[in-house]
C-alpha cells in the first residue's frame, strides 16, 4: 500500500460528525490510524446547532474500521485539557505514536451583534473555539515531539481571515487561531513539526445547514429555507457555489499532514471558492 499517511496517526477533535468525521475517513483512506474525540453533546445554553451524540462518533468509528484501519474513541469535551491529554496518550499507547493533530472542534452560539453578545455566549466561544484548539494541540506536542516531528492542522474559518456581522465573538476566536498557529509554528519549528491552519468557507455540515445559521444569513425571514439562502451563500464567493463538501477540506487537511507539505508551515490555507476576494 501507498497511502499518503500510510502508516502514520491521527488525533482528531470534533470527529463525532460533519468536517471532523471526513478528516477521519479521509486520512484513513490514505493509511493512518485515528484518535478521535468529540463531547457528543449540547456544550451552550443558546446553541445554534444542534448536538452530536454518542452514535455519531460510534459511526465515525465503523467507517474508519470499514476501511482496515485502526481507531480509538473518547467522549471529551475540548475545554477539559486533563481529559484530553488522558485520551491522547491512551490512544498513543493503543496505537503506537502520534504524527497528525487536527484540532477541529468548534461550535457557532448566540448569533448577536457584539454589543448584545451576552459574556456566557463570549466566553464559552473562546474557550472551545480558541482555547480548546490550544489545549488539544498542547495534549499533542510531547508524542509529536517523541517521534521526530508531525504536523499540526487548527480548524480557523474564512472567519478566522476577515469579518462578518452576528457573530463576532466567533470571528474573534477564530482570528485567535491564526495567532496561535503562528506561536506555535515558530515555537515547534526546531522540532519538524509544522503547524498551519485551514479556513473553510460554508461547509455543508450540520453546523452550516441549520435554521439557527440560515437565519443568520436571512435574519429578515422568520424561518428561512435553503433555497431561501442558497443566492446569498452564493453570493459571498468567486466560483458559482453557495458551500462547499466536508471532503473539500479534509483533501486541503490531508496536503497539510501529509509529508508531501514537508516544508510548508505558518500558512493559513483558505478552502473558500475565492470568497476571500470579495
Ligand atoms: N460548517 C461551516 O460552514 C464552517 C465554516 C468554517 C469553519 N468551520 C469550522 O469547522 C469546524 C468543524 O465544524 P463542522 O462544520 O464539522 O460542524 P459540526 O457541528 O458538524 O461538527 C463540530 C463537532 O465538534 C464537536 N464539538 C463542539 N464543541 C466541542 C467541545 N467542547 N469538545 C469536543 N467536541 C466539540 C461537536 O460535538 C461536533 O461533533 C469548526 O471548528 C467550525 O467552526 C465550519
Amino acid at each position: 500500500m501507498s497511502g499518503r499517511v500510510e502508516g502514520k496517526v491521527a488525533f482528531i477533535t470534533g470527529a463525532a460528525r460533519g468536517q471532523g468525521r471526513s478528516h477521519a475517513v479521509r486520512l484513513a483512506q490514505e493509511g493512518a490510524d485515528i484518535i478521535a474525540v468529540d463531547v457528543c453533546k449540547p456544550v451552550s445554553g443558546t446553541d445554534l446547532i444542534p448536538a452530536s451524540t454518542p452514535d455519531d462518533l460510534a459511526e465515525t468509528a465503523d467507517l474508519v474500521k470499514g476501511l482496515g484501519r485502526r481507531i480509538v474513541t473518547t467522549e471529551v469535551d475540548v475545554r477539559d485539557f486533563g481529559a484530553l491529554k488522558a485520551a491522547v496518550d491512551s490512544g498513543v499507547e493503543e496505537l503506537g505514536r502520534l504524527d497528525i493533530v487536527v484540532a477541529n472542534a468548534g461550535i457557532g452560539n448566540g448569533g448577536e451583534t457584539l454589543d448584545k453578545t451576552s459574556e456566557e455566549d463570549w466566553q464559552t466561544m473562546l474557550d472551545i473555539n480558541l482555547g480548546g484548539v490550544w489545549k488539544a494541540a498542547k495534549a499533542g506536542v510531547p508524542h509529536l515531539k517523541a517521534a521526530g516531528g508531525g504536523s499540526i492542522v487548527l480548524t480557523s474559518s474564512v472567519g478566522g481571515l476577515k469579518a462578518y456581522p452576528n457573530t463576532g465573538h466567533y470571528v474573534a476566536a477564530k482570528h485567535g487561531v491564526v495567532g496561535l498557529m503562528r506561536a506555535f509554528a515558530v515555537e515547534l519549528g526546531e522540532h519538524s513539526i509544522r503547524v498551519n491552519s485551514v479556513h473553510p468557507t460554508n461547509v455543508n455540515t450540520p453546523m452550516f445547514m441549520n435554521e439557527g445559521t440560515m437565519k443568520l444569513f436571512r435574519p429578515d425571514l422568520e424561518k428561512p429555507t435553503k433555497e431561501d439562502f442558497e443566492p446569498v451563500a452564493k453570493f459571498m464567493h468567486v466560483l458559482p457555489i453557495g458551500w462547499v463538501e466536508p471532503v473539500d477540506i479534509s483533501n486541503a487537511v490531508l496536503y497539510l499532514a501529509s509529508d508531501e507539505s514537508r516544508y510548508v508551515t505558518g500558512v493559513t490555507l483558505p478552502v473558500d471558492g475565492g470568497s476571500l476576494l470579495k
